[in-house]
């Protein structure tokens, strides 16, 4: 990484009160760019290619406009939902996160524990640093885990063996990684080698400014391996060997069919994670799933596909008013739950804000955000005349 191209990358400040109490996700999201070695940092904030598709994610929820409504009577919100039978403090996920253990100490554990805390899900990655049981064992909430398929079944079943022993009722099946995206970010940070000698000694410069990272992860955060995949692979001395591993484990010949050898594998909840059409929708209700997740992968994977928020309202006329639909990408604040069930979504997941927030200030830092988020979920029910969140339809938006 030369000087000019961290010129360029460098966050821009948009809060004075920095040093005093991050209050916004941007906020989280510039004390993670403290806190990280820029390479981490990278790794959780770009998208792919022109990351035309990470930001049009953002954009599409700042244009959406609600209807102010007054005059009703408010005193009572409630944003509590039900989802597959289970309660949820206000309709948000977790989203999988790989990695997230590079972040903070043992950082999927926090990050459940937090989820734990504030009544909603938390939905593990396979390619997370903490193994399944662990994150289990250290929080009694509701954990989702999210499976990649792999070209050896046999791993697949083991996984889901395992996510079943451990406790967990639902599946996100993810489809929209058949083949891997680029990432430019990851590229000129050397995540996938190629570095020359001034490079990698700039790199090391730049690790060994974090200190604190370097103490609570690198030293106090390990084991640091893909935890649900070691056993897999017991000659991976290093997370680059893992990657390498994953990578070629990763299935593009991936169809319908292998949706219907899950449904007949997993006995509970199985979502499909990566769906942006009508026709892609129907068809994974029709292989069994039992809801889906409008997803474009926080626009990490096809650089210049649309906001996921701009597709929900198409992929609800397509399956009808009984169908769960979550939706991810670009939600940012409380009210963007909003904007988004008005849209056509049940409930959201949220990614990056998660992964700021933990990197930032740990499992805590998670909790406050995202209380702040229903705090402002609530604050915007009430502005906007609605009193239930179940309740909300498009009349909320001012279109
Ligand atoms: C992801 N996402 C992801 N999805 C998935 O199914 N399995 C995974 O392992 C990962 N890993 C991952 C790492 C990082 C650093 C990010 C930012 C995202 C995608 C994630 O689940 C979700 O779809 C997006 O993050 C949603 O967009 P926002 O909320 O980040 O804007």
């Amino acid at each position: 990484m030369d000087h000019h191209e961290t010129d360029i990358m460098e966050p821009e400040p948009t809060s004075q009160s920095l040093n005093l109490a991050p209050a916004s996700c941007e906020d989280y999201r510039l004390l993670a760019a403290r806190t990280l070695p820029r390479p981490l940092f990278d790794y959780v904030d770009g998208g792919a290619y022109q990351e035309y598709s990470l930001a049009e994610n953002i954009k599409a929820f700042e244009r959406c406009r609600l209807s102010q409504r007054v005059m009703r009577d408010v005193s009572e919100i409630k944003t509590d939902i039900q989802l597959f039978n289970e309660p949820l403090s206000m309709p948000l996920i977790m989203a999988p996160v790989g990695l997230a253990g590079m972040l903070a100490q043992r950082g999927e554990v926090q990050a459940a524990q937090a989820a734990n805390r504030l009544d909603i899900p938390f939905c593990l990655s396979t390619v997370s640093i903490c193994p399944l049981e662990e994150v289990a064992t250290a929080s009694a909430g509701n954990i989702w885990f999210q499976l990649y398929m792999m070209r050896d079944r046999a791993i697949v079943k083991e996984l889901m063996a395992r996510a079943q022993a451990a406790g967990c009722h639902t599946l996100v099946f993810t489809v929209d990684l058949a083949v891997v995206g680029a990432r430019y970010r990851d590229l000129r940070n050397g995540l996938a080698g190629g570095l020359g000698p001034m490079a990698k000694a700039r790199l090391v410069f730049d690790y060994l400014q974090h200190s604190t990272w370097l103490i609570n992860v690198a030293l106090k955060g390990r084991p640091l391996t893909f935890g649900n995949l070691s056993s897999f692979v017991p000659s991976a001395n290093s997370l680059g060997d893992f990657k390498q591993w994953v990578d070629s484990q990763f299935d593009a010949s991936c169809s319908w069919h292998d949706i219907e050898w899950l449904r007949d594998q997993w006995p509970g909840t199985l979502l499909v994670k990566g769906i942006m059409e009508p026709d892609d929708a129907k068809a994974a209700i029709r292989a069994g799933a039992d809801g889906i997740i409008v997803s474009n992968h926080g626009g990490r994977q096809l650089d210049g596909v649309a906001a996921s928020l701009s597709k929900l309202a198409a992929i609800r006329h397509a399956l009808g008013p009984k169908a769960v639909i979550l939706m991810d990408g670009g939600v940012r604040n409380g009210q963007d739950m909003i904007k988004a069930k008005a849209s056509g979504a049940d409930a959201v997941l949220a990614g990056r804000a998660w992964a700021y927030a933990l990197a930032a200030k740990g499992s805590q830092g998670i909790e406050t955000l995202f209380e702040r988020w229903r705090a402002e979920l609530k604050t915007s029910m009430a502005l906007t005349g609605v009193t239930n969140f179940s309740d909300i339809t498009p009349d909320v938006l001012d279109v």
